[in-house]
């Protein structure tokens, strides 16, 4: 049973808009304490942590949706693609960000990075496999794809774990937070693994449905 009334029809639409709009206001901040000088210390490091912290919780609140409507039958379907697009887009600003005012466009030292620091290779990799399931994300790919969008999009899984691997190499020492997401990221991955079984004991446990009232029993 749904833990939460559903939306009245008519705001369902809108209120996937409003996910984005609401979706880009942790950019939108950061830029304006990057462009008004309030970034403190390393204003290009910090502006990169928070596309990139922000990437990674848009990619787990992704993979939350299915285990939120299996478990406590919240259905937030229709914020998933919302969600997933957010999450390319902090990828690819958080990419910008670390091409354009941290490496100044110098292509060689890109390519060497990608190349030598694994964690950054990791990085590079989330971002190459993110842009099929962008690009995929449309009704009409979903429904020319059929099956094969299902299994694509399994990706989301890959990409995930890469991002929040790449966060935790990308500390000298793991803290508790690199350690939080990894964990969030694990019993997602988890959740996937068992998913299947658990279904099909929740049917099986389920009373079987009480029969209709037609019109004869009432009379
Ligand atoms: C799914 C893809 C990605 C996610 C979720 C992600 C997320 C993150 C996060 C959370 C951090 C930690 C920031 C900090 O604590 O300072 C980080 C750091 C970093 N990321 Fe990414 N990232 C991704 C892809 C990329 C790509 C494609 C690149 C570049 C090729 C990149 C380059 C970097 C660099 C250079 C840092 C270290 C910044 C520093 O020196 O502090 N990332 N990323």
């Amino acid at each position: 049973m749904a833990i939460l009334p559903s939306l009245p029809k008519h705001l369902q639409g809108p209120s996937v808009w409003a996910l984005y709009i609401i979706g880009f206001i942790p950019a939108a901040f950061a830029f304006y304490l990057g462009a008004s000088g309030q970034l403190p210390g390393n204003p290009v490091k910090e502006f990169e942590h928070l596309l990139g912290i922000w990437a990674l919780r848009f990619l787990i609140a992704t993979l939350a949706i299915t285990p939120l409507r299996d478990l406590v039958g919240v259905n937030w379907l229709r914020y998933r693609r919302a969600l997933g697009l957010l999450a390319f887009y902090y990828v690819l600003m958080h990419f910008l960000t670390y091409m354009v005012l941290d490496q100044f466009l110098n292509v060689t030292t890109i390519i060497a990075d990608i190349v030598k620091r694994p964690f950054i290779t990791i990085g590079m990799a989330a971002l190459v496999m993110l842009v099929p399931l962008a690009l995929t994300s449309n009704a009409w790919s979903i429904r020319r794809l059929g099956q094969r969008w299902t299994k694509l999009h399994r990706l989301a899984y890959v990409i995930t774990a890469s991002g929040a691997l790449h966060f935790a190499m990308s500390v000298k020492v793991v803290g508790p937070e690199q350690a939080i997401y990894l964990a969030l990221v694990a019993v997602l991955l988890g959740w996937r693994a068992v998913r299947k079984p658990y279904l099909r004991w929740k049917r099986q446990a389920a009373p079987p449905a009480a029969p209709r009232r037609t019109v004869s029993d009432a009379s």
